[in-house]
């Protein structure tokens, strides 16, 4: 089976900094991979190098074509959805204005109605709280609603940024699970970097680790949470 997502000795650098070394992983169609590692490790580098945000050498390969030298814009039309770390909403807009806005880039008008209700059903508390500014949402909210507004390009690669950051355990536990919805049902092929491994290895099926801008450890989201070695090394639990 050839992957989805190919990714070849890809090095990141920043200035003279070269924050990837030589990365190489995979990602299948409809898989659920996390990729785990510490503050600093590279995480939000390898999404900024998949949808060239940030200077790299090396191949990331999306169903065999070259993306990395793509403009963000050509990437995010093969089908490939940032959520970056921080969410990103629109603050002074409403969430249904941050919904349209996700599918801005679409042609097919008639269909983003059901698709901002086939939200709704996702996300029940959004619907709640449709007319209302982005920026009053709680955390979770407004993480639920970035999720949602990149779901709106009808995406079938989500690359998310530590979605779990200063959620509290119980909304990540919702947020995960819809992720796993949205991954079974609607097939779309999820990479989630974390740092909150344990709760990250519940969700997916397969996890790299990743230390200093490199893969240190790959595996089944089984194998990985089961060694006792890796989670104490790596992943601090
Ligand atoms: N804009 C930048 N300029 C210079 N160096 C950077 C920049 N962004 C990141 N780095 C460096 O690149 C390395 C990887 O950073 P990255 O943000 O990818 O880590 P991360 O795994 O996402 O960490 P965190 O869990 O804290 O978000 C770090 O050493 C970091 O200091
Ligand atoms: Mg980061």
């Amino acid at each position: 089976m050839t992957a989805m997502l190919n990714v070849r000795d890809l090095r990141a650098y920043y200035g003279q900094v070269q924050a990837l070394h030589g990365l190489e992983f995979d990602l299948h169609e409809g898989s659920l991979t996390t990729l785990l590692g510490a503050n600093g490790a590279g995480k939000t580098t390898t999404l900024r190098a998949i949808c060239n945000m940030v200077r790299s050498t090396g191949a990331v390969e999306f169903e065999g074509k070259t993306i990395n030298k793509s403009s963000t814009e050509a990437i995010v039309k093969l089908g490939i959805a940032h959520v970056p770390q921080g969410r990103g909403t629109f603050t002074t807009m409403t969430v249904e204005e941050n919904l349209a806005l996700g599918a801005i880039s679409r042609k097919d008008h008639k269909a983003i109605a059901s698709d901002i209700e086939r939200m709704y059903a996702h996300f029940p508390v959004l619907e709640k709280r449709h007319t209302q500014q982005a920026g009053t949402l709680s955390g979770g909210e407004q993480q639920m609603l970035a999720v949602a507004r990149a779901l709106m390009l009808r995406p079938r690669l989500m690359l998310l940024d530590e979605p779990s950051f200063g959620l509290a355990p119980l909304i990540v536990r919702d947020l995960f699970k819809i992720l796993g919805k949205i991954n079974r049902e609607d097939k779309v092929t999820i990479l989630v970097v974390e740092q909150n491994a344990q709760l990250a290895l519940e969700l997916a099926d397969k996890a790299y680790v990743i230390e200093t801008g490199r893969i240190v450890m790959s595996g089944s989201a089984d194998q990985i949470a089961s060694n006792e070695d890796v989670r104490k090394s790596y992943l601090g639990y």
